[in-house]
């Protein structure tokens, strides 16, 4: 927890471990906005889909901006809370990142729905209780910081919400893009999916850093707490699923091999073992591939992804901009 006697500015010049300049780098090198990418180009392929997965994609798109919508703030909590400022200097960075993956949700909505259409999804958004029984599993760890065990848990819980809550959601884009369908609204959630995987690890290291102040009786006892908690977001990420895929029945099983292989993923990340018998090649392919983002191509200086083409060109400010 943070002491506040003295105010401290962060020395990038003296870090303790290489791993937080990395994570600063990566994520920052990460950069990219949502109206580079010409989701346009799917506008025909989403008229053309099959309605059940046309309501599928709509429902899980409303999910993600949820999460990506208190993730922005809620990573926040932890930030707050830690006292080593190259953890805090991350976090807020990987918020900025939150805020523009929630941005590039209704980016997509603007592009292929009807505002009539999108007033529905965000009040499906709002009344769909298993989606928001997940989300506030995980805020009332947040607000619930009063000690050094509440920070441990509620990085955990952090890392529940970036390693296994968007996972579910994850999976139909992955799935379609993978088979030619709504590529561009794949390419965002490509984006996400890789900045989210650099938050799992990120988290899971602070969790771990977090670990280390403690003997070793009380470790296990909070890395049974942490297992504890994770498994609970696993039943309420199943049940999301069930409601979320409801018309797309045949696929439940395997949006559920893909959690379970994710949640097997966050355990990792926090240095716990396995808990599901699953591994890549259980995983449908097609989404694997998805997963891997190392396949892409990831310039920097050019283009991310297969279609993202970096912004070169800022245009300046008028004066009249800020005239509302
Ligand atoms: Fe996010
Ligand atoms: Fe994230």
């Amino acid at each position: 927890m943070i002491n506040n006697n003295k105010r401290k500015a962060i020395n990038w010049n003296n870090i303790n471990n290489t791993f937080y300049e990395v994570l600063f780098t990566k994520q920052s090198e990460q950069y990219w906005l949502p109206q580079e990418i010409p989701v346009n180009d799917d506008k025909l392929c989403f008229e053309l889909l099959d309605k059940n997965i046309k309501e599928t994609y709509e429902y899980i798109l409303s999910g993600l901006t949820l999460l990506d919508t208190e993730q922005t703030v809620g990573i926040t909590y932890i930030a707050q809370n830690v006292d080593n400022l190259f953890q805090k200097s991350i976090l807020g960075l990987f918020s900025g990142f939150e805020s523009i993956h929630a941005k590039s949700y209704s980016q997509i909505f603007q592009t292929l729905c009807s505002t009539k259409r999108i007033d529905e999804l965000f009040d499906w958004i709002e009344s769909n209780g298993a989606l928001q029984k997940k989300v506030k599993h995980i805020i009332a760890k947040y607000q619930n910081i009063n000690n050094d065990d509440d920070l441990f848990i509620a990085m955990v819980g952090s890392l529940c919400l970036e390693g296994i809550c968007f996972y579910s959601g994850f999976y139909l884009p992955l799935l379609l893009a993978g088979e030619g369908k709504m590529v561009k609204s794949g390419e965002i959630i490509n984006l996400i999916l890789r900045d989210e995987m650099l938050h799992t690890k990120g988290i899971g290291f602070f969790a771990q850093e977090e670990l280390k102040k403690y003997n070793k009786d009380k470790q296990e006892y909070l890395k049974e707490e942490a297992k504890k908690l994770i498994m609970e977001v696993y039943n309420i990420e199943k049940n999301y699923t069930e409601v979320l895929y409801e018309k797309l029945h045949h696929m439940i099983d395997d949006v559920i091999v893909y959690v379970k292989y994710n949640v097997n993923y966050t355990l990792e990340c926090l240095g716990l073992n396995k808990e599901f018998n699953v591994s890549e090649v259980d995983v449908n392919p097609i989404v694997m591939n998805g997963y891997s983002t190392e396949t892409k191509i990831h310039d920097f200086f050019s283009t991310k992804g297969n279609g993202y083409i970096k912004t070169t060109k800022v245009e300046e400010l008028d004066d009249d901009v800020f005239d509302v």
